[in-house]
Order: structure tokens, then C-alpha cells, then sequence
């Protein structure tokens, strides 16, 4: 009834907070405009070097492991659900920022991590080593997005959960088509180790 629409339209509120904008915005650069123009860890990482894109990745992240922990500990699974695609749709779609947001992958896994720990530590392990063997950070992404609703499948999960598995990863890999572009014209920026940042 009311508490879940309630908790769904929370969660969406909580993924709209542009951490990548206030992280930028501290350090005088605007990753909306600069690197990539995505306000996400990666271009974070790339242009304000670790500790920022650290910072980022792991409050991204939680805005989507809280809301989809607190729900599935209060209500349940369905609801951790709604609350986890909730808070993704937040980030990448923010109605204040006239839907223009990230890309999902942080934020997405975190409410993987909390509904499907096993799969998502899996495709954790995978991201690294894509990072490691091709370093892009959006080869990674795509490799555990389009990882996750196989990896709820191969793990038995109910077909509900499998779909929305694969709406997160649709999610996800839409918001990349500038980087698939990209990929396949060979333009793709690799995530080096970036320069110490200007303190
Ligand atoms: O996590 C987002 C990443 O996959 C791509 O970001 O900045 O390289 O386009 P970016």
C-alpha cells in the first residue's frame, strides 16, 4: 500500500544525490563537462584521481545497497527489489538535474550485492580482471551487467528475479551506448592511473 510506494519513491529521491557532482564541485572540477561527462566513479577516478573516485564508487553504491537492505529486512524481497531498481533509475534519471545522471553500475551493484551476494562478488572479481587485461572501465561494466541476469539464473533464483536482473543490466547497458560507440570505433579511454590529485 502506501508504505511501499512510499519506500520506492525514498529509494528513487536517495539515488538522485549527484555524488559525483559535490565530490567534483569540492575539487573545482565539473565531471558532467569534463573527461567522459559522465558524474560517475570512473571519470571521477580518472580526473581527481582515487581517493575521489573511491569516494564516489562507495556512496553510489550505497545508495543502492541501503534502501534495497532496509526493505528487504523490513518487508521483504519484492520490495528490496522495487527499492533497488528504485534508487538505480534515481541516479541515472534525477528529475532535478533534468534526468540527466550516471550510469548505473555502482549504485546497481550495490543493490546486487544486497539481493544476490554470491553472483555479485563473482562478477566483482570479474570487473577487476576486465579492468586489469583491457583497462576500460566501461568494458568491466558491461561484462558484469550483462553477467548479472545470467549469474541469478545459473543460481537458481525465481524468473521474476532473473527480469529484474535483466531490467538493472538493461538499464545499465543502455545508459552506455556512447561507450559501446566508442569501443567499436576504438576511441574508448582507458582508465589509467591517474595523476595525484591537486590538493
Ligand atoms: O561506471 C561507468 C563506466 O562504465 C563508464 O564511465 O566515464 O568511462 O564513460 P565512463
Amino acid at each position: 500500500g502506501i508504505v511501499m510506494v512510499g519506500a520506492v519513491l525514498a529509494s528513487y529521491a536517495l539515488g538522485t544525490l549527484p555524488t559525483a557532482v559535490l565530490v567534483g564541485t569540492r575539487r573545482g572540477v565539473d565531471p558532467t563537462t569534463a573527461g567522459s561527462g559522465n558524474p560517475g566513479a570512473s571519470n571521477v577516478y580518472r580526473l581527481m584521481g582515487r581517493r575521489a573516485g573511491v569516494a564516489v564508487l562507495v556512496v553510489d553504491l550505497l545508495k543502492g545497497l541501503l534502501p534495497a537492505l532496509a526493505a528487504l529486512v523490513l518487508i521483504g524481497r519484492p520490495l528490496a527489489l522495487a527499492c533497488g531498481l528504485a534508487a538505480v533509475v534515481g541516479h541515472v534519471a534525477p528529475i532535478q538535474r533534468r534526468f540527466r545522471g550516471g550510469k548505473g553500475v555502482a549504485t546497481a551493484g550495490g543493490v546486487a550485492l544486497v539481493l544476490w551476494p554470491l553472483v555479485s562478488v563473482v562478477l566483482v572479481a570479474a570487473f577487476l580482471l576486465a579492468g586489469r587485461l583491457v583497462g576500460i572501465a566501461s568494458v568491466g561494466s558491461l561484462v558484469m551487467a550483462v553477467g548479472l541476469p545470467v549469474g541469478v539464473g545459473l543460481t537458481g533464483r525465481p524468473l521474476g528475479e532473473v527480469l529484474a536482473a535483466a531490467a538493472l543490466a538493461l538499464l545499465v547497458v543502455l545508459r552506455h551506448a556512447g561507450n559501446i560507440r566508442r569501443l567499436l570505433r576504438g576511441e574508448e579511454q582507458r582508465t589509467r592511473r591517474p595523476d595525484p590529485a591537486p590538493r
